[in-house]
C-alpha cells in the first residue's frame, strides 16, 4: 500500500482508507472483521463521523462504539493508526438531523461524545463534516485551540467546503486545515468537469476547488469512490453503467485486478494525490480494492475512464 502525506505534513497515511459508516448496525464480529481486514491489508487510517450509525440499542453514533469495540477485540496498537472523526451535523431529541452547527459549544461536545464511544483518548484529525452558514470563524478557531492544547485532537481539517469556506475558517485558525473531505470518483466527477468545460453552462461550479487543493497543499479525502447518486449504491457491475463496467472490466484484465481497484486507480492517479475513504464492510471486496493502490493508469486510460463514465470533452 503507498501512502499520502497528509497535507503536505510528515503524516503517512495509507493512499487507501476505510470509513466506517456503514458499521453501525452490523454485528460486532462483522466489525471485528472489517477492521482485521484492513489492517492486513495494510490501512492504517480510519474515518468516522459522530453521526454514523443508529442501531436501534445504541442509537445515533453506533459506528463509533463498534469500532471503538473492535480496536479491542482485535487488539490495536492506537499509537500504529491514525483515527478521523468529523462534528458540526446536529441531531435533535428525536434523531432528526435538523441543523449544521459550528459553535465552540458543540464541537466541544462532539469530541467529548467521539472519544467517549470510541474509548480511547485522542483523535488524529478532527474535521468539520459540513460547514454551518451561520458559522463563526473565531469560535471554531477557539474551539480548535482548546482541542489542541487539551490534547484531546492532534490535527484539523474540514469536509464539503469549497475554497472560499477554507478560507473563511483558516482566516481565523493558527491550526492549519490539512484535509478537506470531498464526494470524488467515476461516479462524480464535477471537479473535474469544471476545468474541462471552462465557458461552458454545463459544469457544475466547484469554485476551483481542485486546484486550490493543489495549490495549498491540502489532502483531497474522497468519500463513496464506487457510488452513483449520493449512496444510491454501487456502479460496479451495475446494468445501468454498462460502458463504465466494460471498460472496468478491460483495465481489470490488463493489470490482473478487480474492477474495483481500477475504480480507485483512476482517483488516485490526479495528480492532487487524493487519498480514498472506502466503506466496504466484506473483507473480499476490501482486498479487491486495496490493489487500486499498485496501479498507475496511463493518460489515455485515464481519459478513456472518464469518457465511459458518461462524459464528454467540448
Ligand atoms: N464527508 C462526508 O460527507 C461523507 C459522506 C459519506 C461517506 N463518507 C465517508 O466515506 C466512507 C466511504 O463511503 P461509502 O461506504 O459510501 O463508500 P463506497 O466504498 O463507495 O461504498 C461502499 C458500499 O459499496 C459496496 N461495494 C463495494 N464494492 C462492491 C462490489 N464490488 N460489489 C457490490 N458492492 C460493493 C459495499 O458493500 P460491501 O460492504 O458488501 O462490500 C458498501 O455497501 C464512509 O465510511 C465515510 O467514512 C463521508
Amino acid at each position: 500500500m503507498k501512502t499520502v502525506a497528509l497535507g503536505g505534513s510528515k503524516i503517512q497515511a495509507s493512499q487507501i482508507a476505510l470509513g466506517i459508516m456503514r458499521m453501525g448496525n452490523l454485528a460486532q464480529a462483522k466489525c471485528d472483521q472489517a477492521l482485521e481486514a484492513a489492517l492486513e491489508n495494510e490501512i492504517n487510517f480510519f474515518d468516522s463521523a459522530d453521526i454514523y450509525g443508529r442501531d436501534p440499542e445504541i442509537g445515533r453514533g453506533s459506528s463509533e462504539v463498534h469500532f471503538g469495540q473492535a480496536l479491542k477485540d482485535v487488539g490495536v496498537d492506537r499509537e500504529k493508526i491514525l483515527i478521523q472523526s468529523k462534528g458540526g451535523i446536529f441531531a435533535d431529541e428525536n434523531d432528526h438531523l435538523t441543523r449544521y452547527e459550528a459553535s465552540k459549544e458543540h464541537l466541544l461536545a462532539s469530541v467529548d461524545g467521539i472519544l467517549k464511544r470510541l474509548g480511547i483518548d485522542y483523535l488524529d484529525f478532527f474535521l468539520i463534516h459540513r460547514l454551518d452558514a451561520l458559522v463563526d470563524p473565531e469560535a471554531v478557531a477557539e474551539a480548535f485551540d482548546q482541542l489542541k492544547q487539551s490534547g484531546k485532537v492532534r490535527h484539523f481539517g474540514v469536509s464539503n467546503c469549497h475554497p472560499s469556506q477554507i478560507e473563511l475558517l483558516q482566516a481565523a485558525s493558527h491550526e492549519p486545515l490539512l484535509v478537506d473531505q470531498l464526494q470524488f470518483g467515476l461516479g462524480h466527477t464535477q471537479m473535474i468537469d469544471e476545468g474541462l468545460n471552462v465557458n461552458r453552462a454545463e459544469a457544475d461550479h466547484t469554485n476551483g476547488l481542485m486546484e486550490y487543493l493543489r495549490l495549498h497543499h491540502m489532502t483531497l479525502q474522497t468519500w463513496s469512490p464506487f457510488q452513483y447518486g449520493t449512496f444510491a449504491g454501487t456502479f460496479i457491475d451495475h446494468p445501468d453503467f454498462p460502458e463504465l463496467n466494460q471498460e472496468l472490466a478491460k483495465l481489470a484484465a490488463k493489470y490482473q485486478v478487480s474492477k474495483n481497484a481500477i475504480a480507485l486507480a483512476w482517483i488516485l492517479r490526479h495528480p492532487v494525490m487524493p487519498q480514498v475513504l472506502i466503506g466496504t464492510m466484506n473483507p473480499s471486496h476490501l482486498q479487491d480494492s486495496v490493489a487500486g493502490s499498485e496501479v498507475t493508469l496511463t493518460r489515455q486510460e485515464w481519459y478513456d475512464l472518464y469518457l465511459a463514465a458518461g462524459h464528454k470533452l467540448p
